[in-house]
């Protein structure tokens, strides 16, 4: 998969050099300053991955406080509460399709907005879409620079359902393909059953093969992108097959748990 090469408007700089201080501790004296380091190096898995793991937990990521009043615009029929009104993924799912829809609760779908239309649109026109009703995230709690990456992963970084899952959430993967990569890439914190180091969001077991095969859009937004605040790998640089076919492994591990 080639991708363009993006272009980091100068504000997306700022979160990229908190991310990155270590970089700028090992400069040389008279080398190229961090930011031009930056703009020359980063690249798209980096900054993707930030953006996905901001659209999972703004909050954890920024340092920000939760507000502590319930977002008003989160219609109180819906029962994904658990998740923090004020988080993106609350109400545009983890598949991006609108959570109502991906949840199929209540079947008023009208009640969220799917964001797949933001893809391949021009980040500078995603980046109009947050600070109007019905969002009222104002500067403070969305910095001009987040908002930036927002825009740029939801134009550029969205994972296409369509490929990696079948209408019922089944991966479309090889589970024998998925296995040496579980075994090589996860198996050292997960463990081989892949029930270790998960706190997970509210009313997840702690087993990845529960989560495959219960929440697979969460599951995969995680492994695209890495678990905000954690050691959690991004492998958004897999290429899509990889990504089924681990996918359809993990979906094997721990099947009795219902
Ligand atoms: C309380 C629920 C809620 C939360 C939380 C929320 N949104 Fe939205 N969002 C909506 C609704 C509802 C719309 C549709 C607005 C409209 O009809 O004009 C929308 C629209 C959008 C759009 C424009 C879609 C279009 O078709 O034009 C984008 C982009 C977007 N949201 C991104 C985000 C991001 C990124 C976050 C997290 C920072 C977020 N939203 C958090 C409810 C929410
Ligand atoms: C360096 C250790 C590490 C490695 C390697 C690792 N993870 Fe994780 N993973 C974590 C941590 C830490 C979390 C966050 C757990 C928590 O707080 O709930 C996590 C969370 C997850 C979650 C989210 C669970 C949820 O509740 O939504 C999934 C899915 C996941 N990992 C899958 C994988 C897969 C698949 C691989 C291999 C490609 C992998 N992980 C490799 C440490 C790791």
């Amino acid at each position: 998969m080639t991708t363009p090469r993006l272009h980091f408007p100068a504000r997306l700089i700022g979160l990229l050099l908190m991310c990155l201080a270590p970089v700028a501790t090992g400069l040389p004296a008279g080398a190229q300053t961090v930011e031009q380091k930056l703009e020359e190096n980063v690249g798209e898995v980096f900054v993707l991955s930030i953006g996905g793991k901001l659209y999972d937990n703004l909050f954890t990521m920024t340092g920000q406080e939760v507000p502590k009043k319930n977002n008003p615009n989160f219609p109180d029929y819906v029962s994904s509460k658990s998740l923090g009104t004020w988080r993106c993924v609350s109400c545009h799912g983890w598949d991006y399709g609108g959570a109502d829809g991906e949840r199929g609760a209540t079947g008023k779908s009208s009640a969220f907005r799917s964001l797949r239309t933001m893809v391949g649109l021009d980040p500078k026109i995603v980046a109009t879409k947050f600070r109007s009703a019905p969002h009222g995230y104002d500067a403070e709690v969305l910095p001009d620079f987040v908002v930036d990456i927002l825009a740029l992963f939801l134009s550029v970084g969205q994972y296409d359902r369509g490929l990696l899952l079948d209408d019922k959430g089944t991966s479309k993967g090889s589970a024998e393909a998925g296995q040496p990569i579980f075994e090589g890439a996860c198996s050292n914190c997960h463990q081989l059953d892949g029930r270790a180091y998960l706190r997970g969001e509210s009313g997840d077991k702690s087993s990845l093969g529960w989560l495959a095969r219960n929440r697979p859009e969460q599951v995969l937004h995680k492994i695209m992108n890495g678990f905000p605040g954690t050691d959690m790998l991004a492998m958004r640089f897999m290429p899509d097959q990889q990504i089924a076919d681990l996918m359809a492994y993990v979906r094997t591990l721990d099947a009795k748990q219902k």
